[in-house]
């Protein structure tokens, strides 16, 4: 679905978000960023076609015709699918869905640090990931592309809060397909971020077309960044288009992922696609 129909919805989203937010929130003592490289020059990333199911009017390819199918890029040899646990919550790979709650519901992470950089909810995250979102922001700026943070780990606690007011609000349909029941969400990992530009454009799909939107997904990967919610993998992912929702999984698969053309963990993976809740 185009992304211009979530427009008004994201806007009723961030509303929702920043009431329950303005609560108040977790705060802890500023990280010491990590040695990933800044201003990295990223690769290029690769446009990949959204899957597209055939057309019953389409006439079948004709073999002589037809171009020739090209071929997935070949993985790196180096790369390690094990390398980290996708069920311990602990892990940077740790894979949280619709079908995968964290272990357990109520997990909170041991390492949460403030990022220092322009923070909308002083919300911390995971030592490795403020370290990345330093140098993120830090490459970004450099650029002259300004980046903040909007949000980051949220508790299991104001995840009730804030799946609650979606529901009470708009229902539990619409609440599902844009806020994580509570144990489920990446936020709680303490690897997500959702960030925002200097721009009318917070949490809201047009972000995906800003400065800051379009920065995040050229180089977002060289920092151990993903877009975990992308446009048009809804039946995957379980979630409407975010393009301000990053979550932290180190550069190594980061860049896989991207070299790959994957666009999202589920497929990477080769975990069920988790559109719904099971139960
Ligand atoms: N907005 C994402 C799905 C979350 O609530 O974690
Ligand atoms: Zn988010």
């Amino acid at each position: 679905m185009p992304a211009l129909r979530f427009r008004s919805i994201a806007r009723v989203s961030a509303v929702a978000i920043a009431s329950v937010l303005a609560a108040g929130l977790l705060t802890s003592c500023a990280s010491e960023p990590d040695a990933i490289h800044p201003t990295a020059p990223a690769t290029k990333g690769k446009e990949t076609p959204k899957p597209v199911a055939p057309k019953a009017e389409d006439p079948p390819a004709s073999p002589e015709v037809s171009a020739p199918e090209e071929p997935a890029a070949p993985e790196s040899p180096a790369f390690d699918r094990a390398a980290h646990s996708l069920d311990d919550p602990n892990s940077i790979w740790v894979i949280a869905n619709k079908l995968r709650p964290l272990t357990p519901q109520t997990y909170t992470p041991g390492d949460l640090v403030v990022p220092n950089v322009r923070n909308t909810n002083g919300q911390p995250l995971r030592q490795v990931a403020a370290g990345a979102t330093e140098q993120m922001v830090a490459a970004a700026a450099a650029d002259g592309v300004a980046i903040h943070l909007v949000s980051a780990f949220r508790d299991y606690d104001t995840q009730v809060s804030i799946y609650g007011s979606f529901v009470a609000n708009q229902g539990q349909a619409f609440a599902d397909t844009t806020s994580a029941r509570p144990g489920h969400s990446e936020h709680q990992t303490g690897l997500t971020a959702d960030f925002a530009g200097d721009d009318a454009c917070t949490l809201d799909t047009c972000f995906a077309d800003t400065a800051a939107g379009q920065w995040l997904q050229k180089y977002a990967a060289d920092f151990g960044f993903t877009m975990r919610y992308p446009d048009g993998y809804e039946g995957i992912t379980g979630y409407f288009f975010e393009p301000w929702h990053y979550r932290y999984v180190g550069v190594e698969l980061a860049q896989e992922v991207k070299a790959q053309g994957m666009q999202t963990l589920e497929e990477f993976f080769g975990l069920p696609a988790a559109a719904d809740y099971a139960g």
